[in-house]
């Protein structure tokens, strides 16, 4: 990837464009079946793009409550963006179409047209959570029939497609602008991935520009998402076998409760069952130990990439149970 970085062909992609990032944004385009893509700096600004352009003319925004969309980024797209927003309560990330419908009802209610209904897969908060190709057809079917552009977060898109085994194209089919990071799973440094369709990318081209997206010789990190995209995504076989791994050891542990329904991918959140955990005490005992957690007192999660292996995976469990003996009164 380093290599891949530091031979990159350039130009002025604000001018006359720069050849490895419109390859990256050509192969991200063909994976996700979309008409084109547009390379910004961050998957927040790829969703609030995304957010700019589809509530132009309509305001609404109807997405999954505790989706990164909402939570997250929700003040920078209320700030930013003006649209009003429906959330709709999701199990594991999915949401029923009958509280879709509700959220565009409460729309209407308001006299609000929803110009966006959001999905996100995997689903962040709900534990790296994946919807399949029959539950993602259901909701872009949903949010079409009722006059809204659809956007999908799928700024984990290929551990979803991974771990379904469904092409992401098959994924996103049907949505009018779908965005991944190549800076997550995929390894690369910076960036992710707006596509859509032939006016969504018009259209986002120029908010790019006013977010201040628009880079110039960016192929020296572009070149990364490249590698990313054709070496990493078989990798992820593993790192969702390591984090089922971690989740089963961690659980045998008193310290934590986790509900293994949601350990479909690359994360393991967990919630704390005992009251004396001290965050920044776990956070320095892992530390020097060779383990980067961020923790608080209530939930928090574990992610796998590829630099962890089984054997990591073994020694973190080794030494919060360490910590669980050494560290904490029983309960
Ligand atoms: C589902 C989801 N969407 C968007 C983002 C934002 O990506 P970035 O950190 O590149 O802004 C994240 C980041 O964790 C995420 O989990």
């Amino acid at each position: 990837m380093l290599r891949a970085m530091a031979e990159a062909e350039v130009g002025d992609d604000q001018r006359e464009g720069d050849p490895t990032t419109r390859k990256l944004e050509a192969t991200a385009a063909e994976l996700l079946g979309m008409d084109g893509g547009l390379y910004v700096p961050s998957g927040t600004m790829a969703n609030l793009i995304a957010v700019l352009v589809h509530t132009r003319d309509r305001r609404g925004l109807v997405l999954e409550a505790s989706s990164h969309m909402a939570t997250v980024e929700a003040q920078g797209i209320a700030t930013l963006t003006q649209a009003r927003t429906y959330p709709v309560r999701g199990a594991f990330g999915v949401m029923a179409s009958d509280d879709v419908q509700a959220a565009f009802d409460r729309a209407a209610a308001d006299g609000i047209s929803v110009g966006l209904f959001c999905v996100e897969n995997t689903h962040n908060s709900a534990g790296g959570t994946l919807l399949t190709e029959s539950e993602m057809k259901r909701l872009i079917s949903l949010g079409r029939d009722r006059g809204a552009a659809v956007h999908v977060d799928g700024a984990r898109i290929f551990n979803a497609s991974v771990a379904l085994g469904t092409p992401a194209a098959r994924l996103v089919e049907g949505a009018d602008s779908a965005m991944f990071c190549i800076s997550k799973g995929l390894g690369a440094p910076v960036g992710s991935v707006l596509c859509g369709r032939a006016y969504f990318v018009a259209a986002a081209k120029q908010a790019r520009m006013w977010c201040g997206g628009a880079m110039r010789q960016s192929g020296v990190i572009a070149a990364a998402g490249i590698v990313g995209l054709k070496d990493y995504p078989e990798r992820f076989v593993t790192d969702h076998a390591n984090a089922r791994r971690l989740a089963e050891g961690l659980s045998k542990l008193p310290l934590f409760e986790i509900d293994m329904r949601s350990v479909q991918t690359n994360m393991v959140y967990v919630r704390v069952a005992n009251p004396e955990f001290d965050p920044t005490q776990f956070e320095r005992y892992c530390y020097e130990r060779g383990i980067r957690v961020r923790a608080n007192k209530e939930r928090f999660r574990f992610v796998l990439h590829h630099q962890i292996s089984s054997k990591d995976v073994d020694k973190t469990v080794e030494v919060i149970e360490q910590f669980t003996r050494s560290c904490l009164p029983p309960l």
